[in-house]
């Protein structure tokens, strides 16, 4: 059942106190990938949330990089297509860029012009949510695409970054929560 899937992959996310730098516990989820029975488990609890919430799906959208890692893999369960949203500098061709603040940093998202056409619906997926800066660029870029986000999911969620409130009015989803 979905407890027995939380549970195993809570087992497989791993803190690192001082990382990347003084004051940041880092929650590294290496051990999920290295587990196929925990991430197979990931990819099972996110869709049973978008078949549970009746979410139609055109894309999954990925954020550079850890969203890279469980996104394609939800996209093939789905049957549906995946984008990635990069980092500055990484995607030829057109593309459309947003400005964001990390908990850790600051940093540009990119997505081509062309990976989402007006009025498809997306899920965007990573693997935490912090302060929600990430996240929030991401919906930032679905706005210019007039996508139609259905939500967004991930595997940990920081609770005291309030990352949540930062999203709305769209809704987070998340796995664990610390
Ligand atoms: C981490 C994480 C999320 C983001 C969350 O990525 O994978 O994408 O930070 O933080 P936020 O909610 O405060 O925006 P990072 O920028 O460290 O890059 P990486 O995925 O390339 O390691
Ligand atoms: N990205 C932003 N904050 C993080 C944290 N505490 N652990 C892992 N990834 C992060």
């Amino acid at each position: 059942g979905s407890e027995e899937k939380l549970q195993l992959v809570q087992r497989h996310v791993r803190a690192f106190p001082d990382f990347p730098k003084k004051g940041i516990l880092f929650r590294d989820i290496c051990p999920i990938l290295k587990s196929p029975a925990a991430l197979t488990a990931v990819i099972d609890l996110f869709e049973e949330h978008v078949r549970s919430h009746g979410w139609q799906v055109d894309l999954i959208v990925g954020l550079d990089a850890r969203g890279f890692l469980f996104g394609p893999l939800l996209a093939q369960r789905l049957g549906v297509g995946f984008v990635l949203v990069r980092k500055k500098g990484k995607l030829p061709g057109t593309t459309l860029c947003v400005a964001y603040d990390l908990e850790y940093g600051t940093a540009e998202v990119e997505i081509q012009e062309d990976a989402v056409a007006p009025g498809q619906k997306v899920v965007i997926i990573d693997d935490l949510l912090a302060t929600g800066g990430t996240l929030h660029a991401a919906c930032e870029l679905m706005k210019k695409q007039r996508a139609e986000i259905q939500g967004c999911m991930v595997v940990i969620e920081l609770k005291d970054l309030k990352g949540v409130d930062r999203l709305k009015p769209h809704g987070v989803f998340s796995l664990l929560q610390y």
